[in-house]
């Protein structure tokens, strides 16, 4: 019989919730930090790994906002997408639909072209390379104002057919999803898709919010959301994919131990739950790594994988006769 880990490499996966910001590893800050002579407060890749231990999301968020600073050029931003892609494509990533955050970079003089540009040729050379096709969403930043978020749905706009959507992340707490619903209503406005980080930290509040003023196609993590049996029920109806990152989950104290992530009862309830990594480097593992700790500490077996495997694909907008085949290829591989 195959094992766990052998079913997690098989499965082809689809991967909806990765900031791009997120998965620098620290020998590349370095590098960058040398290539562009920009100060960290690190000495060494051990240094780096050592400043990862995080009690809440704000924790993380300070240093992953200080780790983006060393990218700076078009180049760097390819660089580090490739760097991803190279990795997913080893955990038998297919399709990956991943945020950037513009205002990261363009509130420290990165222009929005600059970040843009590099990443789209990355995604692009990735798809030759890899066979990984993808999709790019651009994130606002939530701790921020919904003026400067309209500042970057403008700046956007040349590069409108080669953006899946807008999202909404960063400090949740504090920063209601209702603060941007004139902007998100602009966004679908000009047929870009909606996402949202919502039940992260936030209350179920925040995630009716996302429902019914940002009319998410998709929401992000979505934890929270258990503690309100009517909102369980709203997201089963209307279908909406979560997209759960349990590594993520556990660094940022969100729960106390993957024994007691909450993906199994998800799934139990119907929810569309997919797994993903979030900001790999800074929360421990790659996909693959998320869907077999996970399934180890829940005691999921190869159905359960392929749900979720299967869920990825369904809540991902992909070509419908490119996910025909992974639909097929995930259930030949339970069969
Ligand atoms: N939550 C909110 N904002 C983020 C995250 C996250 O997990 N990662 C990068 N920005
Ligand atoms: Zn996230």
């Amino acid at each position: 019989m195959a094992s766990l880990a052998d079913i997690v490499q098989a499965l082809p996966k689809a991967e909806l919730h990765l900031h791009i910001e997120g998965s620098l590893e620290p020998e590349l800050m370095m590098a960058l930090a040398e290539r562009n002579g920009v100060k960290l407060p690190f000495n060494s890749v051990e240094e780096i790994k050592a400043a990862y231990e995080f009690s809440n999301l704000q924790e993380f968020l300070d240093i992953y906002y200080q780790g983006m600073s060393v990218l700076q050029t078009t180049q760097d931003f390819y660089d580090l997408t490739m760097a991803y892609l190279g990795r997913a494509h080893k955990d038998n990533v297919k399709h990956v639909e991943i945020f950037f955050d513009p205002q990261g970079h363009t509130e420290r003089g990165v222009e929005f072209a600059t970040a843009i540009d590099g990443i789209l040729d990355g995604l692009a050379e990735g798809e030759k390379q890899f066979g990984i096709t993808s999709h790019l969403i651009m994130s606002f930043l939530r701790h921020l104002s919904e003026e400067e978020a309209f500042t970057v749905l403008e700046q956007s706009k040349p590069w409108h057919d080669r953006i899946l959507g807008v999202g909404l992340d960063s400090s949740e707490l504090g920063h209601p999803p209702s603060k941007f619903t004139r902007v998100f209503a602009a966004a679908r406005a000009l047929g870009l898709k909606a996402f949202a980080h919502g039940g992260e930290e936030g209350p179920p509040e925040y995630v009716w919010e996302c429902l019914d003023q940002l009319q998410v196609d998709r929401l992000d993590h979505g934890n929270r959301a258990l503690e309100d049996p009517k909102l369980v029920e709203r997201l089963v109806e209307e279908n909406i994919a979560l997209t759960v990152c349990p590594l993520s989950n556990l660094k940022l104290c969100v729960v106390d131990n993957l024994h007691n992530h909450p993906l199994k009862k998800m799934l139990d309830l119907g929810l569309k739950a997919t797994i993903n990594s979030d900001d790999p480097s800074y929360f421990g593992g790659y996909v693959g790594d998320n869907y077999l700790l996970t399934a180890e500490a829940l005691g999921l077996g190869a159905a359960e994988l392929a749900r979720c495997a299967r869920n990825a694909f369904e809540a991902s907008f992909m070509d419908k006769d490119r996910k025909q085949q992974f639909y097929r290829d995930i259930e030949a591989l339970i069969t």
